[in-house]
């Protein structure tokens, strides 16, 4: 299998002495060093100790009031990131699309304007256009975090993915991670390939044909149309939910999602044979689908972790980019 995987770009990075975070926004991994990712990551390891006490709050951003403008459906990034920033002890402001001024036709400059004349010192953003989160850098000067734009970039997802990567299988240098499913409309696969290639990690990619992106293999990453071939080499197998809002219900790309499942999803009889690697998915899982509904609630799923560890990555980043240096 290891042919699969055409690596390259993997970095080394042992300490961060005389380094300085010194970025403004989080757009995408795409911006951000390998040095940044792991500096970010190690942060959140404080922060996930933090998590585990009896009183799991501290104090760092009580003077920041922070706006989350979704665009989009959202439910655990949005909640993660709430209760980040309410655990760090910030204001909070909540603008949902589906109940504002935008049903009356106010653009997205306007409302970002008038938002940030209240004075908000950080912005998370999601919406479905690609580059939205870039063009708010140049409407208001507070810091920027990419929450998910269209198929673009999902920054604090790959960070989460990575931070519990390197929780459960000791390090993401090196690591195998088979990355399943709809790999054309997923902003998640992306963000992951670029942080996931930047730590040095394998990485491959496994689905139907017509879901895999023409020249996704320059990212440096090898392919595969063989579940079963991914599943005996990997360490994590990383589920993409089939993004059925994205298709026309999920039909368009393959015939069926039965046929979908049975081709593509991860199963109990799978877990059985390769007793090695562990499940992840970065929600919401379409059961039945992606993989069997005892998969998903299986031991070996990693996937309530993910979801803990989000917290705590984005603690960390919100921490970073409030100015905060290192605890
Ligand atoms: C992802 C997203 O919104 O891109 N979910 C998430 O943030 N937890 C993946 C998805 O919707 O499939």
């Amino acid at each position: 299998m290891n042919k699969l995987s055409n690596n390259k770009n993997s970095t080394d990075i042992s300490t961060h002495e005389g380094y300085e975070f010194s970025q403004k926004h989080l757009l995408g991994l795409s911006d951000y060093s390998a040095q940044d990712i792991q500096y970010v990551l190690d942060q959140a390891v404080s922060f996930r100790e933090i998590l585990n006490r009896p009183v799991p709050k501290v104090p760092t951003l009580r003077d920041k009031t922070i706006v989350n403008l979704f665009y989009e459906n959202s439910t655990r990034t949005r909640l993660s990131f709430e209760l980040a920033q309410r655990r760090m002890g910030a204001d909070v402001v909540n603008f949902s699309a589906g109940t504002s001024s935008t049903k009356k036709g106010e653009s997205l400059k306007d409302t970002i304007r008038n938002i940030s004349s209240m004075k908000i010192d950080m912005v998370v953003v999601r919406h479905e256009s690609p580059g939205v989160a870039h063009f708010l850098t140049q409407c208001v000067d507070a810091a920027i975090l990419n929450a998910g734009d269209g198929a673009h970039e999902h920054p604090t997802q790959a960070l989460l993915d990575l931070f519990t990567i390197q929780q459960v299988h000791g390090s993401i240098k090196g690591a195998k991670i088979a990355i399943i499913g709809d790999i054309t409309n997923s902003r998640v696969v992306r963000s992951n390939i670029i942080g996931l290639k930047k730590l040095g990690a394998e990485v491959v990619l496994c689905g139907p044909k017509t879901l895999m992106p023409k020249f996704i293999d320059q990212m440096g990453v090898g392919i595969s149309y063989n579940l079963e071939e991914c599943l005996k080499w990997c360490d994590m197998a990383m589920a993409l939910r089939i993004q059925l809002e994205r298709q026309d219900r999920g039909t368009e790309f393959f015939p069926s999602l039965r046929e979908y499942h049975e081709n593509f999803g991860i199963k109990l009889e799978h877990l059985e044979r390769y007793p090695d690697f562990k499940v992840m998915h970065p929600g919401p899982i379409n059961r039945g689908v992606e993989m069997e509904s005892e998969v998903a609630d299986h031991e070996r799923a990693i996937i309530l972790d993910q979801v803990t560890n989000g917290v705590a990555v984005r603690m960390a980043i919100l921490y970073l980019l409030s100015g905060g240096t290192r605890i």
